[in-house]
């Protein structure tokens, strides 16, 4: 898929020198009102950036919190756009298309209701079939958290994000804690330790908050302001047959 490819080529190309090549701006629908914020690209749904694993897909992966106003909104309407700026290679990607929030089984947001069948089908595939693996969403999603760093993990079990600071409860086991590691339990911030039991539950709320977004992406916008001349690209899913179309426009 071209469009795939340019991205991964483009990012390589940015990522070393610009840490900041691998953040976007994820637009959703608030009530008929645009919401955007910046999100961070984690790779491929079932791909890894540094491993080939057993899954590839042309889905886009973001690891998100369930507590966040994002979740509704999105539940309300999939609809959303990305618009990222490499800016070591001057590449604007805009993307199209819809979001599926791949939650906790047990939790409300489930994936069997907001995923849609073929959405594993249509977009993700096995590297070597003959192995017979089965698609597992959930089994993605675990993998997804046990990949986060413990820097990154810490913030799912956090105080409720967007919640008054003042509401925080002392007593809770929630608190703000640095890093988050799956073995060993972290300090809490009072000086003391988190016991066994503590360091579970909060493993346990921590996995349960973790959501995958899963972009399913329907219009690619390829735009390079600094050629000369300047090029733009859009990518096309046909509607029916699932094939792309690439137009080249006028920047
Ligand atoms: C550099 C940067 C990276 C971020 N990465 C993420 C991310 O990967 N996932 C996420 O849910 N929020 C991320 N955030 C926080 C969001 O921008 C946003 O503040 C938060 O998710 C709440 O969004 P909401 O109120 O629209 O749901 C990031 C913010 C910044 C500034």
């Amino acid at each position: 898929m071209e469009w795939k490819q340019r991205i991964e080529k483009q990012l390589a190309a940015n990522i070393k020198e610009v840490k900041d090549a691998a953040y976007v701006q994820l637009a959703t629908v608030a009530n008929g009102r645009p919401a955007n914020r910046t999100v961070v690209f984690r790779g491929f749904i079932g791909e890894d950036h540094s491993k080939e694993t057993e899954w590839q897909s042309d889905l886009l992966c973001f690891d998100v919190d369930i507590r966040t106003p994002k979740i509704k909104q999105i539940e309300a309407c999939p609809f959303g756009e990305i618009c990222w700026w490499m800016s070591k290679t001057g590449d604007q990607f805009r993307l199209t298309g819809q979001m599926h929030l791949i939650a906790n089984p047990t939790h409300p947001v489930h994936s069997s209701k907001t995923v849609p069948d073929h959405l594993a089908e249509d977009h993700i595939c096995a590297r070597h079939p003959e192995k017979g693996l089965v698609w597992d969403w959930e089994q993605e999603r675990v993998r997804q958290w046990e990949k986060c760093s413990p820097g990154l993990r810490a913030n799912w079990v956090w105080p409720s994000p967007g919640q008054p600071k003042a509401s925080n409860d002392p007593s809770s086991i929630m608190q703000f804690v640095p890093k988050f590691d799956l073995k060993e339990p972290p300090a809490h911030p009072n000086g003391q330790q988190y016991t066994p039991e503590e360091h579970q539950e909060l493993a346990r709320l921590g996995k349960d908050h973790f959501v995958i977004l899963a972009f399913e992406v329907e219009r690619v916008d390829h735009y390079k302001p600094y050629e000369q001349p300047q090029q733009r690209v859009i990518f096309e899913k046909q509607e029916g047959t699932g094939e792309w179309k690439m137009t080249e426009v006028n920047p």
